[in-house]
């Protein structure tokens, strides 16, 4: 199948399934156990989310892989693999904040970010009604309007961070941040890297930094960005907890220049 077919299958499965998590929020199934620690939670809907997810996938790709946040990986008979993330941002779903997604895509190669080719991504946000998609070599949209990223503004960037679950991390991501925040005209915290990443693609944020991001955050959002014109970096691959970086070119530029020059 064309990449261009893969995303327009992306796109219906994300926005099936993130109808089904929009459903079980409204009927009050959020409730959420912890994995790791307080921050890292799943709910009964992620769960049932991934499940619809790789039942339309058995059926519409059979042999494919499968790489979910919630049940792990299943090689497939071919070399195409599918990244899920059934709800990006569980802590806001849980709590009841609309900025969550469901985040698919189709990376080519072995499941393995640094060496994958990703053929397609949809980033579908149900209570917003919005959908970020992209194909390899297609270009970037938000439902069916072409998207691109935002040139650098004199006025400084918007930007977008995230923090890692465990609490050991949180004084070294706040040190990031002094670091960046002369470039920055404010910084968001969203809750979602799957959206992070698809507010940059659309340029309604400049550029987005977060470290230890699993692959099923940024399979999708990182294709749209790239199609969508920007950047989407992984700088020091021995890190146990890698920098992701995205924006346009010169935003990326800069946000390395200040969190590893004065590392
Ligand atoms: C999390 C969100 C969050 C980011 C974390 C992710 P989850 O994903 O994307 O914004 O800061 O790094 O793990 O757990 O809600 O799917």
């Amino acid at each position: 199948m064309n990449p261009e077919a893969y995303r327009q299958l992306a796109v219906d499965i994300a926005q099936e399934a993130g109808e089904l998590a929009r459903q079980r929020r409204a009927a009050g199934v959020a409730l959420a156990a912890t994995k790791s620690t307080l921050a890292d939670i799943v709910t009964d809907a992620d769960r049932e989310v991934e499940a619809l997810i790789r039942d339309r996938l058995r059926t519409e790709r059979p042999g494919e892989g499968f790489l979910g946040e919630e049940s792990g990986t299943s090689a497939g008979a071919t070399d195409i693999t599918w990244v899920i993330d059934p709800i990006d941002g569980t802590v806001n779903y849980a709590s009841g904040i609309p900025l969550y997604a469901v985040s698919i895509a189709v990376v080519q190669g072995s499941p393995d970010p640094d060496t994958w080719v990703p053929l397609a991504g949809a980033v579908h946000a149900p209570v917003l009604g919005e959908t970020f998609s992209a194909a390899n070599g297609g270009g970037a949209q938000l439902n069916s309007r072409r998207i691109h990223v935002a040139e650098p503004s004199a006025a400084g960037a918007l930007l977008a961070t995230g923090f890692g679950y465990d609490p050991a991390t949180h004084a070294g991501d706040l040190a990031t941040v002094g670091r960046v925040m002369p470039m920055a005209r404010d910084l968001r915290r969203g809750g979602s890297a799957a959206l992070d990443l698809s507010f940059v693609a659309a340029g309604r944020l400049d550029g987005y930094f977060e470290r230890g991001l699993q692959p099923w955050d940024f399979a999708a959002g990182s294709l749209i960005v790239q199609e969508a014109g920007g950047v989407f970096s992984r700088p020091e691959q021995s890190a146990a907890r890698r920098m992701n970086l995205a924006g346009a070119a010169g935003v990326v530029t800069e946000l390395r220049r200040r969190i590893f020059d004065a590392e």
